[in-house]
């Protein structure tokens, strides 16, 4: 069957990261004889750049039609004196609502080769396997009401979260911990906050479900704190929306890079694939975005989207090889360590996974 696939290149970095992840995409699907229908449409700032808004309905139809979405990263400053609905970030915040997916997993990873990337020691950090299960339709960014006065002397935004929303995002983290070490870690704000009561509450009753997973609740101070100091003592962190978007970026960085994670939003009909760093327009056009986030969503895509475990593994396989041998782009290089161009990371992916595919034919006709 043929996966069709939304590329959704976006902003800043975007282009070019997500033009490494459809190479190994391509690539690994040829090797391995799978069909693959790729369509390239705007979003963020790329759409409004053209005139239309942030999320064209050209685009969310083609999101519909297809079998997952490949996105890079929105956001840009030239936008930033925009109302909300006309910034790029709309764009991205729309299509999660219109496709459903409630649920964003974010894996954080410390490969053994990037643990002296971390700026925390290298023996807390090595080793470390974090689960980030993000809850992703409600809370701040889409309560209601919201807005700003006229005259600009205050704002206000809503947290809003119903029981059906704990309850759902809840058991994605139990069924996650069960494919690992077995615990959640929940995290809220329950000695402030009401909608934490009601999340707390809530993920205890769900918990009742799941007596083989151990569970512990945690206020988000301490958690940031225990990040920091001992992030090998989690295994799967379930929290509302915003908790979970600053958690994740944090324990992308004490594992090493934000550039080398991915991320999987699933729940909804079509599941949106993404890195978890942002468009970084500073940077961009210059060679030096790390495409691993990128890559490591293509593999997400597969595995998720197109039950394509062992595509999915092979491009894993690839990163933690390319990385094991040394090489680095910019972000990752330490010092005056040497580092190699956002296309050429690309292209070294590429070669692992051919060079381990023939090693494989070559075992087979002996
Ligand atoms: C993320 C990003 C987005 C978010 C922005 C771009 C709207 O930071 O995916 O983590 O806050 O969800
Ligand atoms: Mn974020």
């Amino acid at each position: 069957m043929t996966l069709r696939i939304a590329v959704l290149p976006g902003d800043g970095i975007g282009p070019e990261v997500i033009a490494q992840a459809t190479r190994v995409l391509r690539s690994v699907c040829s090797l391995s004889g799978q069909e693959l229908r790729l369509s390239e449409h705007a979003i963020g700032g790329a759409a409004l750049r053209h005139g239309d808004s942030p999320l064209p309905a050209k685009t969310l139809r083609a999101c519909r039609d297809s079998d997952a979405v490949l996105l890079g990263a929105v956001g840009h400053p030239a936008f930033d004196a925009e109302s909300p609905a006309q910034r790029p970030e709309a764009g991205l915040l729309g299509l999660r609502l219109a496709l459903g997916g409630f649920a964003n997993l974010r894996p954080a990873i410390c490969h053994d080769s990037l643990a002296a990337c971390s700026p925390l020691k290298s023996e807390r950090v090595r080793g470390a396997d974090i689960l980030i299960v993000r809850e992703l339709l409600a809370g701040l960014y889409y309560g209601t009401p919201r807005g700003a006065d006229a005259r600009e002397q205050s704002a206000w935004n809503t947290m809003r979260y119903t029981k059906a929303d704990v309850v759902r995002v809840a058991r994605v983290a139990f069924e996650q911990a069960r494919m690992r070490r077995a615990r959640v870690t929940s995290v809220d704000k329950a000695n402030v906050l009401e909608t934490s009561r009601l999340w707390r509450a809530t993920v205890d009753e769900v918990h009742a479900l799941y007596p083989d997973i151990a569970l512990d609740h945690m206020f988000i101070d301490t958690c940031a704190m225990r990040l920091a100091t001992d992030p090998r003592s989690f295994d799967v962190i379930l929290t509302e929306n915003l908790f979970g978007d600053i958690l994740s970026d944090e324990a992308a960085a004490v594992t090493g890079s934000l550039g080398v994670l991915g991320s999987a939003t699933l729940g909804g009909g079509v599941g949106i694939f993404e890195p978890v760093h942002g468009s970084a327009p500073d940077i961009a056009g210059r060679g030096v975005a790390n495409p691993i986030g990128a890559i490591a969503s293509a593999a997400l895509l597969l595995r998720h989207a197109g039950r394509l475990d062992t595509e999915a593994n092979e491009i894993e396989r690839a990163i933690e090889d390319v990385l094991e041998r040394g090489y680095r782009t910019r972000d990752l290089a330490i010092a005056d360590e040497s580092w190699i161009t956002t296309a050429e990371m690309g292209e070294a992916i590429e070669h692992s996974m051919a060079e381990s595919i023939d090693r494989r034919w070559a075992y087979h006709a002996v």
